[in-house]
């Protein structure tokens, strides 16, 4: 937890709590294995501080809720905003999506999948790093339950016309978007990078489809 026993690294203080890392976790990791009960699982892919996490794991106790984030320091504070706000329905591990997807989820095993502001990678020489081409939402889309839905946002512009591209000749079917619980007032979904850039004025875009 933020506080006693943190390090100061110029102006970042790093939280000295550790969550979940790969070789933690069991496979296949499920809400048995991860959380001890069979409550639905919700995945948000690049969970970075763990904001939408929290905020929406309150809402909806009954649901458990996993992150994947592959950089520690965001990963360390989402697991001290999980301990601060005594999370139990919440975790978060240190892993690539990809990995984590790929080599640790079980076919229909999701209740629902989040990807909100994905890295745009704007270079072009960096786009094959994005999270959204079709070879990862198909196996994303593997994950989901028949009926479950997976929700994209992202400021980027030319991102989202190739994420609308990737999530339309998917397997999956478009539909309205969902705003999660834990939005507020004129927020889409309130994660942290939402409000920072509402703060600066960008203008949004939100996708959902859902598995037949
Ligand atoms: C722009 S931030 C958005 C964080 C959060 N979803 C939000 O809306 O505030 C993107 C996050 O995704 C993480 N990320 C990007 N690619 C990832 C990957 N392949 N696996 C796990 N995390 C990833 C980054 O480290 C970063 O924390």
């Amino acid at each position: 937890m933020a506080g006693r026993g943190e390090a100061r690294r110029g102006r970042t203080i790093l939280p000295n709590v550790s969550g979940l890392e790969l070789e933690d976790v069991e496979k296949p990791a499920t809400s048995a294995t991860l959380f001890g009960n069979e409550a639905p699982l919700e995945l948000e892919i690049g969970s970075g501080k763990g904001t939408f996490l929290v905020s929406e794991s309150k809402l909806r106790p009954g649901v458990n809720f996993l992150g994947v984030e592959y950089t520690r320091l965001y990963w360390r504070f989402a697991e001290a905003r999980r301990r601060r706000n005594v999370c139990e329905n919440v975790r978060v591990v240190l892993a690539h999506a990809v990995t984590f997807i790929r080599d640790y989820l079980e076919d229909e095993s999701l209740h629902a999948a989040h990807v909100y502001f994905p890295d745009p990678w704007p270079k072009t020489r960096h786009r094959k790093r994005r999270f959204v081409q079709p070879d990862r939402i198909e196996l994303l889309a593997r994950k989901l339950k028949p009926g479950a839905r997976l929700q994209i946002v992202t400021d980027h512009a030319v991102y989202f016309d190739q994420i609308q591209k990737v999530v339309t000749d998917s397997s999956l079917t478009v539909v309205d978007f969902d705003m999660p619980a834990s939005a507020l007032e004129r927020e889409i979904v309130g994660s942290n990078f939402e409000r920072k850039y509402r703060r600066e004025g960008r203008r949004l875009h939100a996708i959902a489809a859902r598995r037949v």
